[in-house]
């Protein structure tokens, strides 16, 4: 078992313990056109998902540099089980999403989620499954007890950065957080991605150790009731 939201140790690793939360004005989520994503949206959401990874380190890790094809099966991977859950929002345009799971204590597991994942093991190989079972069980071993809700992805088309997107996509998650009460977590292996999740309530920082792999930071943000 990993860390318990309660049992959160700050140590000396960088960037690592408690972040001072700042203010933010609000996100109009009705200007930016906020939207459950939906089935038509894959392709559109995963070409977007994969140019806004293109250089993060823990994908770099899993499926090493350029390959879009793979990133963008990875995407789709990713999307397709919050769309049957109506746990993924997107801008209408689909330039922005936020891929959450409610990840309540014994959840079930999706009937389709062993086929899922052997389909992406074969379009993208054992190397890149390998690699991705390692950064897997790193994030396992300190991962949050349930129940929380996990933010697994958010991303913004990379030309439309700073406008307030992610803040939008974003809000419906963290409200669905707040009616249970849980806190949310995520996990990211890009420091500067720090900053911007503590102007958003993710406060405390967790590291993780992915052998071979970047560092990375379980953060969380505490449930508001
Ligand atoms: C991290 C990422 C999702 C942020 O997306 P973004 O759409 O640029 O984010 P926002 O525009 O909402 O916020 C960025 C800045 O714009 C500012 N901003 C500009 N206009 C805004 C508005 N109308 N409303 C809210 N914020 C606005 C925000 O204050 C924020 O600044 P801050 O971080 O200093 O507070 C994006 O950089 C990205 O896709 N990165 C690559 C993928 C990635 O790393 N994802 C996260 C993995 S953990």
């Amino acid at each position: 078992m990993g860390p318990g939201p309660g049992n959160l140790q700050a140590s000396g690793t960088e960037g690592a313990g408690v972040v001072a939360a700042r203010t933010l004005p609000p996100v109009d989520t009705v200007r930016a056109g906020v939207r459950l994503a939906t089935d038509a949206d894959v392709g559109a959401v995963a070409t977007m998902v994969a140019a806004a990874f293109a250089t993060d380190p823990a994908w770099s890790f899993i499926i090493g540099p350029g390959n879009p094809r793979a990133r963008e099966a990875f995407a789709r991977t990713l999307l397709m089980p919050r769309i049957g859950r109506g746990t993924a929002w997107v801008t209408d345009d689909c330039t922005a999403v936020a891929m959450w799971d409610r990840f309540a204590v014994g959840g079930p597991v999706d009937a389709d989620h062993g086929a899922r994942w052997a389909a992406f093991r074969d379009e993208v190989g054992e190397h890149v499954w390998a690699r991705l079972e390692a950064y897997e069980a790193g994030l396992k071993a300190a991962s949050p007890a349930r129940p929380y809700w996990y933010l697994g992805v958010l991303a913004t088309h990379p030309d439309l950065h700073g406008r307030g997107l992610a803040s939008a996509v974003l809000r419906p998650g963290l409200d669905a957080a707040d009616a249970d009460g849980w806190d949310c977590w995520l996990e990211t292996s890009t420091p500067a991605n720090k900053a911007f999740y503590a102007g958003r309530g993710f406060t405390d920082a967790v590291p993780v150790d992915v052998p071979g792999g970047p560092p990375t930071w379980w953060l969380r943000r505490p449930a508001r009731h």
